[in-house]
C-alpha cells in the first residue's frame, strides 16, 4: 500500500482504495472526498491522540444510547446542521415545489386516520391554543391533488411529544388525513410550541461543547405522500415563535413560515393557519436524481 509520513499519507490511502477488492465509483469518490477532508480536519486542529481516543469513547456512548425509540447519531447531526444539509442535497429547491426539511426522531409509523376536519386532539391541556390547520395540496401545474395522505405531528403544549410523556394518550397530536377531489386538507390541533430536543447524554455534551441551547421553535410535522409524487417530509413554523432565527437544530426554511390568525367563529377553534404545499411529480424528482 505504501510507506507513509505527514506528506503523503493522504495519497497514499486513497491510492489504496480498490487495491483488494471491487469498489463502485461511488463508493471510489465518497471514501477519496472523506479522506481528503477528515485528515484535512485533523491537520487544521492539531488533534491529539487524547482527543481521539475521547472521540471514540463519546461514539461508542452514543451507540449505547441508540435503540428504537432513540436515534442518537441522527440527533448529533442534527445539532451539526448535517441532516438539513442532506436534505438539501437530496431535495434541491427547484421550481414552485415546497420546501423539506428533517424528519426528526419523533415520527410514530401508521398514525390514527381521521376523517377531514378531524381532530388530533385526545387530552386538552389548561394552556393550549386550537388551531384549525387546512389548505391545498397541489401539482407544479397549481392544480389540486385529490387523495393526497397527509400524516400530521407536533408536541403537546407541555412541550412533550406524546410518545415520550406517559401522561398523554396514545397517538395524540398525531393523526393522517386525506385531501378532497379538490386538494384540499384540514385538520383540527393545538398551536405547536417550543421545546428542547432531548439534552441528556451525548447529544446534550455536543450541545454544550458548541455552546448551544436545545430549542426548536414551535412546528408542526408534515409527511405528505401520494403514487406518483415525490413525498414531501417537512414542517411548517410559527412566524410568531421563539427560536425561529435560533433553531437548534438548524431546519427552519424561510418558505415554511406561516402565520397563526385568529379563527372565525364558524371554524370552532382558536386559531386559524392556512398553508398550501406543491408536490414534484416522481419523473421530476427522477430526473434531479440522474443529474
Ligand atoms: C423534531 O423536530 O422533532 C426534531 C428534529 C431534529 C432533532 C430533534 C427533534
Ligand atoms: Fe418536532
Amino acid at each position: 500500500m505504501g510507506i507513509v509520513n505527514q506528506e503523503n499519507i493522504s495519497d497514499v490511502v486513497i491510492d489504496s482504495l480498490g487495491k483488494n477488492g471491487v469498489i463502485t465509483d461511488r463508493q471510489r469518490e465518497i471514501m477519496t472526498s472523506l479522506i481528503k477532508h477528515m485528515h484535512g480536519f485533523i491537520k487544521d486542529v492539531k488533534l491529539q491522540h487524547s482527543e481521539f481516543l475521547e472521540a471514540c469513547n463519546y461514539l461508542v456512548r452514543a451507540g449505547k444510547l441508540s435503540n428504537d425509540n432513540r436515534q442518537e447519531f441522527i440527533l448529533l447531526a442534527d445539532i451539526i446542521g448535517v441532516e438539513v444539509l442532506v436534505d438539501m442535497m437530496t431535495n434541491p429547491v427547484e421550481g414552485t415545489a415546497s420546501e423539506s426539511t428533517v424528519l426528526g426522531p419523533f415520527y410514530r409509523e401508521n398514525p390514527p386516520v381521521l376523517p377531514k376536519g378531524g381532530s388530533t386532539i385526545q387530552k386538552h391541556f389548561d394552556n393550549e391554543e386550537t388551531a384549525y390547520f387546512e389548505g391545498y395540496i397541489r401539482d407544479e401545474t397549481g392544480k389540486g391533488i385529490a387523495g393526497v395522505t397527509l400524516d400530521v405531528w407536533e408536541d403537546a403544549p407541555n412541550g412533550i411529544y406524546e410518545n415520550l410523556d406517559p401522561d398523554q394518550p396514545e397517538y395524540n397530536l398525531r393523526g393522517r388525513f386525506e385531501t378532497d377531489e379538490n386538494g384540499h386538507y384540514a385538520f383540527v390541533a393545538v398551536r405547536p410550541v417550543p421545546y428542547p430536543i432531548p439534552e441528556d447524554e451525548t447529544a446534550g455534551e455536543l450541545l454544550r461543547f458548541m455552546g448551544h441551547h436545545p430549542n426548536r421553535p414551535g412546528h408542526m410535522h408534515f409527511i405528505i405522500s401520494k403514487d406518483g409524487y415525490r413525498p414531501l417530509i417537512s414542517q411548517i413554523y410559527d412566524a410568531d415563535s421563539k427560536w425561529l432565527e435560533d433553531d437548534s437544530v438548524f431546519a427552519v426554511k424561510e418558505s415554511l413560515i406561516g402565520k397563526f390568525k385568529p379563527a372565525p367563529k364558524e371554524l370552532g377553534t382558536d386559531l386559524h393557519f392556512e398553508f398550501d404545499f406543491v408536490l414534484k411529480t416522481a419523473a421530476d424528482a427522477k430526473a434531479v436524481a440522474a443529474e
